[in-house]
């Protein structure tokens, strides 16, 4: 298993930020990599008010802030990850976007760095593909949000050695998680079976069975789930929901995950949850 000091982190939106949170809090120097400036610069203020929040409600101390916020750098350049140890590929849902980026990280990062993707279903063989050390490359897979979910799936494709795996385990290990080892399927174990239920939900609602407030309230109340299916699709993001399911869909041919109409109108639309500020629900 390969020792591990410094993280990079690629993808400055919902889930790059709050995978910067964790690996800096493990202890890990984080460079997190935006496209743009301003992108750069927001990803530190988000984790700056975000560890202000948890120091005012008591759960870390201010010197733990500082010491969190000390430990994370941000930039707009990729060559700034040329001397971490691994580098977790966070950005958006779409596989020629990652091929092109895990070719051009591979030219960067040193030989023996790992480099992993946070992908939710897309085949991690293909990005293992797009570099030359495919033994080299798997997949983490954190839940949002990051800081908050327990579980990791780590990502075996046929490519990865088994010094990768290990190393990526350790390193969700060291991160306070619950790794699991999964092989290279679409959507790994927790995308494939909850999206099949997200789908029919936005499914029931074309129907009109019920409201999309009353269903949402009925899998809080009779399933003792902590949110129901459209506020989780609101959370996740109704983007990367449909390429969810269109990877899903693509891989398996199954017509559960063939996404319904509505999820695609509303993305077409710019609906794409709370990040837009409307969703199914307006935020
Ligand atoms: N949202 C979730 O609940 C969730 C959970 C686990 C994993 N993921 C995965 O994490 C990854 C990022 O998802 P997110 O929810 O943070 O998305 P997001 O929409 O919040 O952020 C996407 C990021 O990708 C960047 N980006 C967009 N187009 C790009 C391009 N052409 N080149 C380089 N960067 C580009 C954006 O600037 C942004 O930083 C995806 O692979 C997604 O499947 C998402």
């Amino acid at each position: 298993m390969s020792e591990l000091s410094s993280v990079g982190i690629v993808g400055s939106g919902i889930m790059g930020s709050g995978l910067a949170e964790v690996a800096a809090k493990a202890g890990y120097h984080v460079t997190v990599r935006s496209r743009s400036r301003d992108g750069a610069t927001t990803v530190v203020a988000t984790l700056h008010a975000a560890l202000d929040k948890q120091v005012a409600g008591g759960r870390l101390e201010a010197d733990e802030r500082d010491a969190v916020v000390g430990r994370v750098r941000s930039t707009a350049q990729l060559g700034d990850l040329a001397d971490c140890d691994l580098v977790i590929e966070s950005v958006v849902e779409d596989l020629p976007t990652k091929r092109a980026l895990f070719t051009e990280l591979e030219k960067i990062v040193k030989p023996s760095a790992i480099l992993a993707t946070n992908t939710s279903t897309l085949p991690v063989v293909e990005l293992a593909m797009a570099t030359e050390r495919p033994d080299q490359v798997c997949g983490i897979h954190f839940f949002n949000p990051a800081p908050a979910m327990r579980l990791v799936e780590v990502v075996r494709p046929i490519t990865a050695s088994d010094d990768t795996i290990k190393t990526a385990l350790g390193f969700v290990t060291t991160c306070g998680k619950s790794g699991i080892e999964v092989v290279d399927r679409a959507g790994f174990v927790v995308n494939a079976l909850l999206f099949p239920y997200l789908n029919n939900a936005v499914r029931m609602l074309e129907h009109g069975t019920a409201s999309m407030e009353d269903i949402d309230a009925a899998m809080c109340g009779g399933c003792n789930f902590p949110m129901g299916p459209f506020a989780l699709l609101d959370l996740v993001g109704l983007d990367t929901s449909l390429a969810i399911l269109d990877a899903l869909y693509a891989e398996f041919r199954d017509p559960n995950y063939a996404a319904v109409p509505t999820l695609r109108r509303k993305v077409a639309a710019g609906q794409l949850g709370r990040k837009s500020g409307a969703g199914f629900y307006r935020y």
